[in-house]
């Protein structure tokens, strides 16, 4: 094999970042197949070091919703980069967006900002401790590494710890007790236990089994309610994706708190944490505050991105297109023998193995895609700008990738 971009950025990234990356899900695990730095990305593709093209279903881990260098949010940063980026009193986007998300969240009677997803739900469970005078949290799914804080719960999207996580003082993490997407028997459990104890519930969705919520959320916010405790909905995959507000929207159930942050600005990094006004005003005394919170251009960005989905029918598209994408991949999974699945809702589902598949056929599977010209990730999102033609050309690569994955299994 002749000389390589992609194998020299990553041997040199890995030399200065453990990880070889400071997001630990974007370490390349596949090389060489796998690209081992992305330099462009243009709609629904990214090429990498090496000039290879794919049509990209990572997407940042689920940021970018409408497509890379989405001409709307990039001119409103360009505009907005022309009268500055931070200041030291608000500016008008602040409020501007946090109307918006008043308007179109229906748990938010207010709404503030940050920049991480971690960082947003830190600030409910903060104020949710603050509001009911609780320690106790109960968490379902990752939140953010700074809430990976409960012995049995995730330390990253697909990685549990088993004990308390390495680095986290055992006191703090008897304080955070972890509960399975849809287990019912345990959130009964914790509730029935020690439910005058607990502060705050926080729930990420199960993206396999995400249809659960139909049952799981109503239960929790009857738990919730009968025990004073706060409900905060980790929103930051499912908001402006599974519907504009989320699984609130989607499943009718109506949180304290929500948190969003992947979806709303189109990559830029922006989160925002929302809620009843009796609970976020509670930030006067338990203070949340970030220099960054107010930065004009991921505010620019996100009142662009958001009056698109309200004007365009974004959030159909993504149904539509991830129907298309996901079902005849299934089909096609099945018609070469291949014990694979992409289950779960069409905007964010996960590709899962049959008990019986082989134990290296996921890696196989990634492998055989990225040769193909795909990339992808545990859970997928097409964006606004997988076109038809777009979901037709990744179908073609991905029947060439199951071609020679079954010859291989
Ligand atoms: C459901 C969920 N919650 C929280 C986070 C953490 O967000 P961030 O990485 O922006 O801190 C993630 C990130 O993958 C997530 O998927």
């Amino acid at each position: 094999m002749g000389h390589s971009n992609c194998q020299e950025w990553a041997t040199r990234a890995r030399a200065v970042m453990p990880f070889g990356s400071s997001t630990c899900s974007k370490s390349p695990r596949y090389l060489p197949e796998e690209p081992g730095a992305i330099v462009r990305g243009k709609g629904c593709r990214v090429w990498d070091a090496d000039g290879r093209e794919y049509i990209d279903f990572r997407n940042g881990l689920g940021p970018v919703t409408l497509g890379y260098c989405y001409p709307a949010t990039d001119e409103a940063i360009r505009r907005q980069l022309e009268d500055g980026i931070v200041f030291g009193q608000p500016h008008p986007l602040e409020t501007e967006v946090a109307e918006m998300i008043c308007e179109v969240i229906p748990c938010a009677e207010r709404a503030r900002f940050l920049k991480t997803g971690g960082e947003a739900n830190a600030a409910c469970i903060r104020l949710a401790r603050h509001h009911t005078g609780r320690d106790h949290v109960v968490q379902v799914g990752y939140n953010g590494w700074l809430n990976s804080l409960a012995a049995g719960g995730r330390t990253l999207p697909r990685m549990e710890a088993t004990s308390s996580p390495p680095g986290v003082p055992r006191a703090l993490s008897a304080l955070h007790h972890s509960c399975g997407w849809n287990n019912a028997e345990r959130l009964e459990g914790l509730f029935a236990e020690q439910g005058d104890q607990i502060a705050a519930l926080v729930i990420a969705a199960g993206y396999p089994d995400m249809g659960a919520g139909k049952t799981f959320y109503p239960l929790a916010r009857d738990l919730t309610e009968k025990h004073g405790t706060v409900l905060i909905y980790d929103e930051i995959v499912t908001g402006f994706r599974v519907a504009l507000a989320g699984v609130q929207e989607h499943f009718g159930v109506t949180p304290d708190m929500a948190v969003f942050a992947k979806g709303v600005a189109n990559g830029m990094p922006l989160s925002v944490y929302c809620g009843k006004a009796e609970i976020m005003e509670g930030v006067h005394e338990a203070i949340v505050s970030s220099t960054y919170g107010g930065e004009t251009l991921s505010l620019a960005a996100a009142k662009a991105t958001i009056e698109t989905y309200r004007n365009e029918g974004v959030i159909d598209h993504l149904w539509r297109m991830g129907e298309k994408m996901w079902s005849a991949c299934n089909a096609m999974y099945k018609e070469h023998g291949l014990p694979l699945e992409w289950r779960g809702y069409w905007p964010c589902p996960q590709i899962v193995a049959g008990p019986d598949a082989p134990a290296d056929l996921h890696e196989q599977f990634l492998r055989a895609c990225y040769a193909n010209g795909l990339s992808f990730y545990q859970c997928n999102y097409v964006t606004f700008s997988h076109k038809e033609a777009d979901i037709d050309e990744a179908l073609e690569r991905m029947e060439n990738a199951c071609r020679q994955l079954a010859a291989g299994v």
